[in-house]
């Protein structure tokens, strides 16, 4: 039996990828360590909780004793790496906490698969989800390549391209087994509303501003996350040792134009009037080295590995939109207490 450590699992994209290996790898023993900050919540993982080949392990990747004591302890044969600090606003409010986690959290799991590994890389493999922002920003044309040089402007996308650097210099320096994924914008089930997608549907049902950055020219690729689990178990089986690979939607929406078709779905599913919603986007000042423009070129995971996303935009966000309409006390769970505080933070002061 293969025991696959997922760290951050309890998030947004990881409960997706724990899923996804719990149920389609029953011959798998499936850890999810997760130290459960304001963004991991075991509830995103109800309906797998009591499966023979699922165990939560609640850790700090931070906590170096601790995450050898778990390494030592299960020997795991892979791991993939998704715990992390990810919001770019809080990042721009608190760089050092993205330091600490997305940094050193990332070097510490590095040393200890390391130091249980050494000596038979054989069968094992570790697997860093990273994202499309440490490219930095695109002009009006062109994509991200894996070959595009980094350029991360964010504390966030500093700290992603610094733990990327650290991996594969672990690669090239002890011979670890690894695979790195860039990934672009996800949206779905479970979204954490601080995120453009989610915060904007809650606003819509409370009716609330919806506060657009800048002038909402600003382009994202969306990508629906059940889509990026897929790629994430298909990279981490088949892709080669120490090469990455782009994962994106192909589907690039300007903010704005994104937030109006949020809009005229969610009124035609509130059985609103259209144009009721739209009324509450409301224009705030734009985020500190705000990235113009994401688009990720996916062609060598769809050639090399058969990857393709399995939905359409529309398509996706329909099914988010009903995920949030029908987990209602979800949403307001994750968005009272501390939530209060940050959002009153982010978007009150000046
Ligand atoms: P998230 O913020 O929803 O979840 C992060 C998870 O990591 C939470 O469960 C949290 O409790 C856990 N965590 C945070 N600090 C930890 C620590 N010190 N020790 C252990 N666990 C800790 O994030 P997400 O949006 O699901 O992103 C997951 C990964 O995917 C991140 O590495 C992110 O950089 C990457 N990524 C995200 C996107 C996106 O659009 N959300 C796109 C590309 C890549
Ligand atoms: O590209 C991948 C990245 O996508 C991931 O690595 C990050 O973890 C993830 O958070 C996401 O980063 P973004 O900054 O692109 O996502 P966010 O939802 O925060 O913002 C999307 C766009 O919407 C961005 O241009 C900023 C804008 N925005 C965001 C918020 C929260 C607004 O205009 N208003 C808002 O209130």
């Amino acid at each position: 039996m293969k025991t696959i450590l997922i760290t951050g699992g309890a998030g947004f994209i990881g409960s997706h990828v724990v899923r996804e290996f719990v149920v389609k790898y029953p011959e798998y023993k499936i850890l999810n360590l997760d130290a459960l900050t304001y963004a991991g919540n075991l509830e995103n993982l109800k309906d797998i909780e009591s499966a023979k080949n699922y165990e939560f392990i609640k850790a700090d990747i931070t906590d170096q004793k601790h995450i050898q004591h778990i390494f030592e302890t299960y020997q795991p044969d892979g791991v993939i790496h998704l715990a992390a600090e990810s919001h770019v606003d809080r990042s721009i409010t608190n760089p050092l906490e993205f330091v600490m986690t997305n940094v050193i959290g990332t070097v510490n799991l590095l040393n200890s698969a390391k130091s249980i590994w050494e000596g038979n890389y054989e069968g094992k493999r570790f697997h860093h989800v990273s994202t499309d922002e440490v490219y930095g920003t695109l002009g009006e044309e062109g994509f991200f390549l894996e070959s595009t040089a980094y350029d991360p402007h964010s504390p966030y996308s500093a700290s992603k391209a610094s733990s990327d650097h650290f991996v594969r210099a672990y690669a090239d320096t002890y011979g670890l087994p690894v695979v790195i994924t860039n990934c672009s914008n996800n949206y779905g089930p479970n979204h954490f509303p601080e995120k453009l997608i989610p915060l904007c549907i809650h606003n819509i049902l409370n009716n609330h501003p919806l506060p657009i950055y800048g002038d909402g020219k600003y382009t994202r690729d969306w990508l629906f996350v059940i889509d990026h689990a897929k790629a994430i178990d298909l990279v981490f089986h088949e892709g080669l040792n120490l090469e990455a690979y782009n994962v994106g939607g192909f589907n690039e929406w300007k903010n704005i134009d994104l937030v109006k078709e949020l809009c005229r779905q969610m009124d035609q599913k509130l059985g609103r009037e259209q144009g009721t919603s739209e009324q509450l986007i409301t224009f705030v000042k734009d985020r500190p080295g705000h990235d113009l423009r994401y688009a990720i070129d996916a062609t060598k995971i769809n050639q090399e590995l058969g990857w393709k996303p399995s939905v359409t935009f529309e398509e996706g966000l329909s099914i988010t939109i009903d995920w949030f309409l029908s987990n209602k006390a979800w949403l307001e769970n994750v968005t009272s207490g501390d939530y209060q505080h940050y959002y009153e933070k982010q978007y009150t002061a000046e």
